[in-house]
């Protein structure tokens, strides 16, 4: 088929949710992803934080081949071994007692909000099952999700929306104060703002939530689904903050390019769920899940997470003086780890089309701000190379 054939095709059969750039990808190497047309792109998106170890990991393809051949799937009415193995290494490696698996990010917040409400109706001598969430969050596009993001674009059309949810501002305790009622159960959090632009809580906001939810019984959750799994220079984002949650849901790098999505609950949770509360035929695939075997073991070998939290530290920081240079076109540098925004006084978009035309992909957050989202195995060669171009873009004008 030719490109303009599948870009037809695109626009004739499937549904136009997505605004697509003309060109269609076929393959992709480390860091790298090749078009139909042979063109090479340096990829700064990595699926949307998805690809930590690039493309085409020869660890990955290897388990994933093996397991395929072996069982692709049976549903969880039966035992198998990879879900197993992932659980355990992740309950090991983490605040959590017990897993739920499921396929996407935002299964997993469907999943988690309703353990906070089973949890809140039945653990208490009067239920409690209202959520605060924050102004500017993002979780996903089903119907709990999106009633718990805090952006009006994300429940424009689609209301109503599911009730008994309040929103406070990100990183003002005061106005969590004001919004919290005796019914809410549970407070929902990200430790990075990342769709909503980049922003990150401060140490003192987490830990200030933490402490409201110990004092007025409240379960504490944490959305990683973007900042965890490594990306933030750390296992786990709220590992830099030295708060732990209730509750936490990964989804995206874990899977190594495969959907996979998973609440990691205290036992406390997991005691007011019983069989048949919740369920998902393919959760726990074991394709999926032995995918994230090979993935988790990566991530925490030794001294590979300080190898993130380095090249971080030198993309922004490169960032940071691009934004000395040119003042009137970059405003701010935000992010931690591998997630770095640039503030920018035109449209992000506009810029995103001028690095496509340099053969590199980048992502945005919101209207003004330019995404910055490599493999975790990127080299800082390549990081020179995407601020290099950068500043070629300022200097040149869009
Ligand atoms: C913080 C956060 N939560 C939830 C989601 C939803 O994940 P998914 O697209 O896998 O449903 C995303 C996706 O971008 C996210 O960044």
């Amino acid at each position: 088929m030719k490109t303009e054939d599948i870009i037809k095709g695109e626009q004739q059969y499937i549904l136009q949710t997505y605004g697509r750039p003309e060109f269609v990808l076929e393959r992709g190497n480390g860091v790298y992803l090749f078009d139909t047309e042979g063109n090479r792109y340096l990829d700064f998106v990595s699926g949307l934080a998805v690809n930590a170890f690039g493309y085409g990991d020869y660890d990955v393809l290897k388990a994933i081949e093996e397991q395929s051949a072996k069982l692709m799937h049976v549903s969880n009415l039966y035992h198998t071994i990879p879900s197993v193995q992932l659980a355990k290494m992740l309950v090991e490696n983490s605040f959590a007692d017990r897993v739920f698996f499921c396929n996407s990010g935002t299964e997993s917040w469907e999943a988690t909000l309703k353990f906070c409400r089973k949890w809140g109706n039945t653990t208490h001598a009067k239920p409690k099952n209202r959520l605060l969430a924050f102004n500017d969050s993002f979780h996903g596009r089903t119907y709990g999700s999106i009633s718990t993001t805090g952006q009006p674009k994300y429940h424009k059309g689609f209301e109503p929306l599911l009730p008994g949810i309040d929103f406070a501002d990100f990183n003002d305790l005061a106005s969590v104060e004001k919004a919290l009622t005796d019914e809410t159960c549970a407070i929902l959090v990200e430790p990075l703002q990342a769709e909503g632009g980049i922003y990150s809580a401060t140490p003192e906001f987490l830990q200030g939530l933490r402490d409201l939810c110990d004092e007025r019984e409240m379960l504490l959750v944490f959305d990683e689904i973007q900042v965890g799994c490594g990306r933030l220079g750390s296992l786990w984002a709220h590992q830099q903050y030295g708060v732990e949650p209730d509750i936490m849901t990964l989804a995206k790098a874990l899977g190594g390019g495969l959907p996979i999505g998973v609440a990691l609950l205290r036992q406390k949770v997991a005691d007011a769920i019983q069989a048949g509360d919740h369920a998902a035929t393919f959760g726990a695939n074991p394709v999926a899940c032995a995918a994230a075997v090979v993935v988790f073991g990566k991530l925490i070998e030794d001294g590979f997470i300080d190898t993130v939290r380095e090249k971080g530290e030198y993309l922004i920081g490169r960032l940071e003086k691009l934004q000395e240079r040119w003042p009137e076109h970059i405003s701010g540098v935000r992010g931690r780890g591998l997630i770095a925004g640039a503030v920018t006084q035109r449209p992000a978009a506009d810029y995103l089309a001028a690095f496509r035309e340099r053969d590199i992909l980048v992502a945005t957050a919101g209207a003004d701000v330019v995404r910055f989202l490599p493999p975790l195995i990127v080299e800082k060669d390549r990081i020179d190379e995407v601020v290099d171009v950068f500043d070629e873009i300022l200097r040149q004008g869009v």
